[in-house]
């Protein structure tokens, strides 16, 4: 294995009284693409937030790029959030900007000032989303496909090494998610970039990971390759795998009813 870009190490966190993160020990390594998967409420969003230090550990490291990134204050985080870009769970657009806008914003948030440089680095941005000349549409002209993709399109602009999406896919057909999978895929092999991705869809694991990490009580339960997930034989993993919730199923409450 290659060298780590992003080093987790004993990650604990905690909202009141629930402890979410229990310990998590992670390497994200330079150039791969990670997929994270785990059980509903688990804790993958919180993990992620915590690697552009949006989150602090409450105990704990994260190394990014070889620094310890969990004590610095703001303005000291500034050069570490420029390496890590991120994609929201619901990608979150701002409604009253225009495409243009919103992929610039983070543009603006790290001082770049030239009206010039801000203008092409949105199309070049655009251009990797395949999204080009869009700039102007406001978020409710766009499908829910092109607005995930606008909200990549914003993950990118700063030119990260590391790119973090968490579930890029949901709410979109097949087609659009294949596109998705296609633009991460494209982004690593072209523009060497890092990915970590959260998802709950298994086709677009396969399609994407190189490696997976499987979070399960706030620590990492399973690691391994895409061929060994679909052989495996961990009776947590075995349901995600097949598409189980592992829940009874108890029918639907309509049919029920008549
Ligand atoms: N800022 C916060 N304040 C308090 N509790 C939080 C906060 N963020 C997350 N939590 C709680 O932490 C737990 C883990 O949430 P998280 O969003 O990481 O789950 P998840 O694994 O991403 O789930 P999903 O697959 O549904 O997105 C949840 O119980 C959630 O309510
Ligand atoms: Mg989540």
């Amino acid at each position: 294995m290659g060298e780590p870009f992003i080093r987790v190490r004993g990650l604990e966190q905690k909202f009141g009284s629930q402890h979410v993160l229990r310990g998590v020990d992670l390497d994200i390594i330079r150039g791969e693409t990670l997929v994270l998967l785990g059980g509903s409420g688990g804790g993958k969003s919180v993990l992620l937030k915590h690697l552009p230090g949006l989150l602090r550990p409450w105990k704990g490291t994260v190394e990014v790029d070889g620094e310890d990134i969990s004590l610095l204050d703001e303005r000291q985080l500034a050069p570490y959030r420029r390496k890590v870009g991120i994609m929201f769970q619901n990608g979150a657009l701002f409604d009253s900007m225009s495409v243009e806008e919103n992929v610039a914003f983070p543009l603006r948030e790290i001082g770049v000032k030239d009206a010039k440089e801000i203008k092409d680095r949105v199309a070049e941005a655009l251009e990797i989303v395949r999204l080009p000349g869009q700039q102007k549409k406001m978020p409710s002209e766009l499908s829910g496909g092109m607005r995930k993709r606008v909200a990549l399109a914003r993950a990118v602009v700063g030119r990260p090494a590391c790119v973090l999406y968490d579930e890029p896919h949901a709410g979109l057909d097949p087609i659009t998610a294949d596109s998705i999978d296609h633009l991460i895929k494209d982004l690593q092999h072209h523009h060497g970039m890092t990915n970590v991705v959260i998802t709950h869809e298994m086709r677009s694991v396969f399609h994407i990971a190189d490696r997976v990490v499987f979070l399960q009580e706030g620590r990492v339960h399973w690691t391994g390759s895409p061929e060994e997930l679909k052989d495996t034989q961990d009776p947590i993993l075995r349901p995600f795998v097949d598409g189980d919730s592992g829940e009874p199923w108890v029918g639907s409450p309509l049919q029920s009813a008549g």
